[in-house]
């Protein structure tokens, strides 16, 4: 049934581009982008588009070869460079598989299968683009309606993982799913992929008056926008007889998930100084973050470790979605001293990111000066 309208394909295209003929398929984010111009402006800034080209994940990646073989390698390209997996580029000889989470790949995503250890995207690579239009109408390429991909489950076949120990590493669409944000039907993409005014596809090509496309740059801990509206925290400070007491509530107030969620080295981290005019200095630490190790209870700080040997929970001190907590600090300051007090709240990506900037970020400080 299907086979006359493929074949009708390369006819639709030549009208469309002249000679160029059918589609490559997969195909690369370039080719979708001459005409999803403004999806693929989004899509480029997006960590999605950096999945496998970033310094860090070549970097990680080597060491996982070299430690556990070629198995071990593939486990993350099925993330990072899910189309080379799929086709079985093991060399990464074609320039999608470098594209990382790329266009093709989401799109010819049909359904998720929830049976066995992981979600799993049941994909057909071909002529059909699914996505969430209903009325779409392309001589590009055929489009299909998918009710997927306006569901967690689609973001669920990557950002839910359990390895082959059965540990589970990313718990991300868990998380989600055990929260508020499920009951009231609020998707990662109510979140991650807003809506705005645009074109579906450049004018030149097809009209879309007052259409609104999904942004694709799926912003995360990588926006300090997000990181900014996620915490909410005020700090406060009395006096305890000697003793000034500093007081940090701390709340997760619009991550759908854990803050952090997602890696399990990823941090954040609370830093509370007081400094007096009698020239006392104090600092101390929270870390909210999960700590993860091997069957022998060995702490893992390397994301290829974390990914394919974590075996045990060692602790969580994470920000469940919607979670208030109050840090209280006591400081031998005696009263009288004036003391600048200051809590600085820093995400941790990773300790084996080679610049500041790709290890931490700096996104809320506090201050308050106490008598
Ligand atoms: C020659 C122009 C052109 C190219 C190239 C192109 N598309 Fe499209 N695409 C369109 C048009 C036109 C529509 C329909 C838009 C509408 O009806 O608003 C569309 C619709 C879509 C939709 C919506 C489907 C739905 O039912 O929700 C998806 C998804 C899509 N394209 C993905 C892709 C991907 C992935 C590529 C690259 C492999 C690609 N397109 C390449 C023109 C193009
Ligand atoms: C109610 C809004 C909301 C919903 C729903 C939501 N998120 Fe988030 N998400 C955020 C905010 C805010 C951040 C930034 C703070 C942070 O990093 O935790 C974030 C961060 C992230 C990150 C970055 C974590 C990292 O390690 O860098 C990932 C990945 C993510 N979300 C995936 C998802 C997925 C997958 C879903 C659906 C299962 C989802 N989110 C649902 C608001 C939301
Ligand atoms: C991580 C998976 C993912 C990737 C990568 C991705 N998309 Fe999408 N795309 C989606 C989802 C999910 C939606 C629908 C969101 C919704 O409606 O809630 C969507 C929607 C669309 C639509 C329909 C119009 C709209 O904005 O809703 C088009 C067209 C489209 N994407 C094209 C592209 C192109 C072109 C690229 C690459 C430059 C791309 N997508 C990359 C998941 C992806
Ligand atoms: C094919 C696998 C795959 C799918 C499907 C996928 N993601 Fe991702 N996502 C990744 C990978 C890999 C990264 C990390 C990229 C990096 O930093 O190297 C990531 C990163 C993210 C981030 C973090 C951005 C930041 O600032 O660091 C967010 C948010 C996110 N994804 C949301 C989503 C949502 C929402 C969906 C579903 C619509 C989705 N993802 C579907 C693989 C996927
Ligand atoms: C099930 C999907 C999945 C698998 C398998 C996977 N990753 Fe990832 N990886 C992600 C997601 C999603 C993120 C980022 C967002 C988050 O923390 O949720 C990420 C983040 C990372 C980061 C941090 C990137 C940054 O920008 O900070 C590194 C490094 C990394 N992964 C390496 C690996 C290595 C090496 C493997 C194989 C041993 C692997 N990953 C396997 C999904 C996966």
């Amino acid at each position: 049934m299907l086979l006359p309208a493929v074949l009708a394909m390369p006819l639709a295209m030549s009208l469309a581009f002249g000679s160029t003929g059918a589609l490559e398929s997969p195909g690369s984010a370039e080719v979708c982008g001459r005409c999803h111009r403004a999806i693929h402006e989004s899509w480029k800034t997006s960590t999605h588009s950096q999945a496998m080209e970033s310094r860090l994940f070549q970097d990680v990646l080597e060491m996982a070869a070299a430690d556990f073989g070629p198995a071990g390698r593939m486990v993350c390209l099925n993330c990072h460079s899910p189309i080379a997996a799929q086709i079985g580029d093991v060399g990464l000889a074609r320039k999608v598989s470098w594209e990382g989470v790329t266009c093709d790949y989401c799109h010819s995503i049909r359904d998720v299968s929830f049976e066995g250890r992981n979600p799993k995207a049941i994909l057909s690579f071909g002529a059909v683009k699914t996505g969430p239009l209903s009325d779409a109408v392309s001589k590009a390429h055929q489009t299909a309606y998918s009710a997927v991909h306006t569901s967690s489950a689609l973001c669920a076949t990557c950002h839910e993982y359990k390895n082959s120990a059965g540990f589970p590493v990313l718990t991300t669409y868990s998380e989600w799913k055990a929260s508020r944000y499920w009951k009231e039907g609020k998707q990662c993409q109510f979140c991650h992929m807003s809506k705005v005014e645009g074109d579906v596809v450049d004018p030149r090509v097809a009209r879309s008056t007052g259409a609104k496309i999904n942004l694709h740059q799926m912003p995360g801990s990588h926006s300090l926008e997000q990181l900014n509206k996620a915490i909410r925290a005020q700090l406060n400070t009395t006096r305890e007889g000697g003793q000034l007491r500093v007081t940090v509530d701390i709340a997760n107030e619009t991550a759908g998930h854990y803050f952090p969620t997602g890696s399990p080295l990823r941090q954040l981290v609370m830093e509370l100084r007081a400094d007096s005019a009698a020239g006392q200095h104090f600092a101390e630490q929270r870390v909210y973050a999960r700590t993860v190790a091997d069957q022998h209870g060995t702490v893992l700080m390397r994301e290829h470790f974390v990914f394919l040997k974590a075996a045990k929970l060692v602790s969580d001190t994470r920000l469940a979605p919607g979670e208030k907590r109050t840090e209280t600090f006591l400081f031998q300051i005696p009263k009288g001293s004036q003391t600048q007090v200051k809590a600085t709240f820093w995400y941790y990506y990773s300790p084996l990111a080679k610049t500041e900037s790709q290890k931490r970020v700096t996104f809320l400080t506090l201050n308050r000066l106490a008598q």
